[in-house]
């Protein structure tokens, strides 16, 4: 597993074991986890062993499928910021695209530009058929994020059963006719 991807100010790569501090205090800012339902890491260690099994398991989607989360970092000052990529979902056999990143990188265009990297290498090296992004009702930056990039909401449902919230979705057809546009 060696994905490597490049944006104008960032790059992106497989976790790695020194990202367990950063992953731990990602994942410990209840701003950062306000809408993702996830349960924080109670240690570095425990993030460590994270960071380790997601990219060396045989079960993992990153040795399966060559896919995954990818930890995203800054070219100016190699600061880790957070993370951007892809996971499947088998029972429902679809692939979501997602992001987090660090409070202090908020508001600098890194999402968006992280997203649009992230769908391009899925259809132009994974050769996917259609990308979707799941994002709750109330998180708008988020939302304005998916936008940004050319997804349409398809439609709202309830996440977990619970929470409010947006499938949207970009099709390999919606991309070349936007990136048709875009030339
Ligand atoms: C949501 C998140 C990824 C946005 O990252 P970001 O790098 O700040 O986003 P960008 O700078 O690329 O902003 C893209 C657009 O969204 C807007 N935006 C970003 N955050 C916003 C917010 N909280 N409220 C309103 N608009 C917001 C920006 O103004 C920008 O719009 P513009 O280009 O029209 O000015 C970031 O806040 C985050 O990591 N949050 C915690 C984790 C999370 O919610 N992940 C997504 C789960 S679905």
């Amino acid at each position: 597993m060696s994905i490597y991807l490049e944006t104008e100010r960032l790059y992106m790569r497989p976790f790695e074991a020194d990202d367990a501090h950063a992953l731990y205090l990602l994942n410990n800012n209840p701003e950062v986890m306000r809408y993702t339902g996830d349960i924080p890491f109670k240690s570095d260690e425990e993030a460590r062993q994270f960071a380790i099994d997601y990219v060396t398991n045989s079960q993992s989607q990153y040795v399966q499928f060559n896919m995954g989360r990818l930890a995203a970092v800054r070219k100016e000052d190699n600061a880790f910021i957070g993370w951007a990529g892809f996971k499947y979902h088998p029972k429902e056999d679809f692939i979501d695209m997602g992001y987090r990143l660090m409070q202090p990188y908020w508001g600098k265009g890194y999402a968006t530009e992280l997203a649009a990297r992230v769908i391009q290498h899925g259809f132009e090296d994974h050769a996917m058929q259609e990308i979707i992004a799941h994002v709750h009702e109330d998180n708008v930056g988020s939302q304005r994020v998916v936008e940004k990039t050319g997804m349409r909401l398809s439609h709202k449902f309830l996440w977990a059963g619970k929470l409010p919230a947006r499938h949207y979705v970009i099709s390999k057809a919606d991309y070349d006719h936007q990136a048709t546009a875009r030339n």
